[in-house]
């Protein structure tokens, strides 16, 4: 298995002075295990990432994009592009998350154009799939799950994919404290991974790097990481606080 990757979504919190805090405070924290036996990021707002990037210049904690456009420049008032993001200190950037897809109303073929533009623009991009509990409830996962990563992944030879962490969120278990069990998390991941296979080849499959996140909580931690398919955590409410956060990531290492 790859090192461990766990990441932390802020979504619209924080302000620029409590952003750049928990940022220093996540690196001083974890000064010994990051980089040796943890790959942690976090992922602030647009707007905090210059201040959160140059806050944490000197540590191993990298910084993520919670979004970006796919084109490179010009006149599309309000987006931002990948070699934006990668010159204020970006290494990540998540694409198809939940809320984008169900909210903001993301379509599977606007989020292949994100992920491909991130890979050549020299981002790691962090694809985010995962089903409505409408759609576990009508044994969909699958199915959803497919056309998520086919069409989120295509055009990317087996070479680019190893670019992309997948990142399994089940809609019904973001943000409502209903974690999905290590035994429901590990089957979708085990799932996934033979996806990889049939889509790239078995070798891809075993290093393609799969995260959990949904209520990922310091309790739980543990127990996800222990399943064989989770490689890593992407962690939204609990990564707001240091303390929760950076024991969540002394519970993946
Ligand atoms: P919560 O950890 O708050 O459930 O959010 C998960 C998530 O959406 C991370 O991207």
């Amino acid at each position: 298995m790859s090192k461990p990757f766990v990441a932390g979504n802020w979504k619209m919190n924080t302000d620029s002075r409590g952003g750049i805090e928990l940022a220093e405070r996540i690196a001083c924290g974890s000064l010994e295990i990051v980089s040796k036996k943890v790959t942690v990021a976090v992922c602030p707002p647009f707007v905090y990432l210059g201040a959160v990037a140059n806050a944490l210049r000197a540590s191993s904690v990298a910084v993520g994009a919670q979004n970006m456009y796919f084109e490179s420049k010009g006149a599309f008032t309000g987006e931002i592009s990948a070699s934006m993001l990668k010159d204020i200190g970006c290494t990540y950037v998540l694409c198809g998350h939940s809320e984008r897809r169900h909210v903001i109303g993301e379509t599977d073929e606007l989020i292949n154009k994100k992920v491909v533009a991130a890979v050549s623009g020299g981002l790691l991009p962090i694809l985010c799939v995962g089903e409505l509990l409408a759609e576990r409830e009508a044994s969909q996962t699958e199915k959803v799950i497919t056309r998520q990563m086919k069409n989120g992944l295509a055009g990317l030879s087996a070479e680019k994919v190893l670019a992309v962490t997948v990142a399994y969120e089940p809609v019904w278990a973001i943000g409502t404290g209903r974690t999905a069990t290590q035994q429901q998390a590990q089957q979708v991941h085990d799932f996934i991974r033979r996806l990889v296979a049939e889509m790239y080849d078995d070798q891809t499959a075993a290093e393609i790097r799969i995260l959990y996140g949904g209520s990922v909580k310091p309790g739980n931690a543990a127990d996800l990481m222990s399943q064989q398919d989770i490689d890593g955590l992407l962690v939204g409410g609990a990564s707001l606080n240091a303390d929760d956060f950076l024991a969540i990531i002394q519970a993946a290492v």
